[in-house]
């Protein structure tokens, strides 16, 4: 019940930290279940999908130690669980990566069907591909996902779409497997390499991550490492939006330009100016918002995860922009809550027109889920007044410390704690 309340029309200006990627963290904490041993995961953000992840390995055994606020020591040597319990794998979509990892070390895991954000069907066919090449038993039985396969042997799997998620789960399941696996048509997403690096650290052989193909040799035993998760790329992406929307100036610190560069162009194009440092972004804006057309694609094309960030900015601009969605089929859910604030925006298909508009105007607002959320944030910083959003716990999922890091770059912005006593009082 609690919802953000936001004084927008003020440009952003000055210094943002990014924090460790939320797609990384939650493959890798699954992935020190195959370390049998403690692994100490530094970088991780501080976010609802991390806390999730982390009940569920305590839930399985693991024994988990907080160092510091971002870094845990996870020892899960003595775990001996394979089902997840169902009321946390609800809560995120990445509970899937418990498959992979149980699988390999345990050769047996049972998952409820993973929750998330809702961008439309989500099936898992491929990650099922994956481990049944590799010689284990699948079924869904009442919501629940179960897998075994005592003795997985490596193969060939050619996935039929380039999933992020399958990707990750093909590697978690083939990296104790006997022989090699050859993994083809993968995605390559920075949190792919990630995981990939992690995986290595540890003792496994896998090759070519970020690539369209990834091979894995099996080893007999992984252990455990030190490791620090990349940053991530989407909350980068975000106050990279945010600060070009607002016609602000801001330097975006620990990042790593290589990974943002599907973004910069896009940003580029639309009338930004972005300099790009060491592990720095520095993205501005004087001039107009000029129109452009975005295409959603797997790494390395324009990320879906931004796309409704994009669409708040180019909601303003000097003509008419279209935006293709490739990925999701429902992820336009974000744009009923635009035509609230004066966006003209048509929505046909995987296809949005939009139609720039002088300014945004405030309103209530809902967030539908993580990304459309933080468009949300976005759109309410550009709007001349106060807007509220409701539903927050969907930002906070992603966004470490959204309020702290807009408020110092000067937004106005509060997280209100709503008091059901007091409301009822009211009814
Ligand atoms: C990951 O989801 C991210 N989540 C998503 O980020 C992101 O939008 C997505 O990748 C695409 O980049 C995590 O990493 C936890 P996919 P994932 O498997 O792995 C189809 C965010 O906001 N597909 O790459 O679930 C699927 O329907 C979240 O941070 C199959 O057909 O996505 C989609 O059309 C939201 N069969 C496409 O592939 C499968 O078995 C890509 O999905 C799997 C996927």
């Amino acid at each position: 019940m609690e919802k953000f309340v936001i004084n927008g029309g003020v440009p952003l200006k000055g210094e943002v930290e990014i924090s460790g990627a939320k797609n990384a963290a939650v493959a890798i904490l699954p992935a020190t279940i195959l370390a049998a041993g403690k692994c100490v995961v530094e970088n991780l953000p501080a976010i609802s999908d991390v806390d999730v992840s982390l009940h569920i390995l305590q839930a399985l055994g693991a024994q988990i130690r907080l160092l510091n606020r971002n870094t845990y020591e996870i020892d899960t040597t003595f775990m001996t669980g394979t089902e997840v319990p169902d009321d946390l794998s609800r809560q995120m979509r990445a509970s899937y990566y418990f498959l992979g990892a149980l699988l390999s070390r345990f050769g047996r895991a049972q998952v409820a069907m993973p929750g998330g954000c809702n961008l439309g069907p989500r099936p898992i066919d491929q990650h099922l591909k994956a481990f049944s090449a590799l010689g284990a038993a699948d079924s869904v039985d009442y919501g629940m996902i179960s897998v075994r396969g005592k003795e997985l042997t490596g193969a060939h799997v050619f996935f039929d779409k380039v999933s992020v998620g399958a990707t990750i789960n093909g590697m978690l399941s083939a990296v104790m497997a006997q022989g090699q696996t050859v993994l083809e048509n993968c995605a390559k997403e920075p949190h792919v390499v990630d995981l990939a690096n992690f995986l290595n650290m540890c003792g496994a052989d896998v090759r070519g991550a970020g690539t369209d193909v990834i091979k894995v040799r099996g080893v007999q035993r992984m252990h455990g490492c030190t490791y620090s998760i990349i940053p991530d790329q989407i909350e980068a992406g975000s106050y990279m939006v945010a600060a070009a929307a607002t016609g602000g100036d801001v330097l975006i610190k620990n990042v790593i330009p290589k990974h943002l560069e599907p973004i910069t162009a896009k940003l580029v194009m639309a009338g930004a100016e972005v300099q790009e440092l060491d592990d720095a972004v520095r993205v501005s804006r004087t001039g107009e918002i000029r129109p452009i057309k975005i295409n959603t694609m797997p790494h390395p094309g324009f990320p879906t995860d931004m796309q409704p960030l994009m669409s708040v900015m180019l909601s303003v601009a000097d003509g008419t922009s279209t935006v293709t969605e490739g990925i999701w089929d429902n992820r336009f859910r974000y744009v009923d809550e635009l035509t609230k604030m004066g966006a003209n925006i048509q929505v046909d298909g995987q296809v949005a027109v939009i139609e720039g508009v002088p300014e945004l105007m405030p309103a209530p607002l809902r967030a539908s889920d993580l990304r459309a959320g933080a468009a949300l944030v976005v759109a309410a910083l550009m709007a001349n007044g106060t807007s509220e959003i409701d539903e927050i716990s969907h930002i906070e999922r992603g966004y470490e410390r959204i309020v702290e890091k807009l408020e110092a770059l000067g937004a106005d912005i509060r997280r209100v704690e709503r008091n059901p006593a007091a409301l009822s009082q009211a009814l």
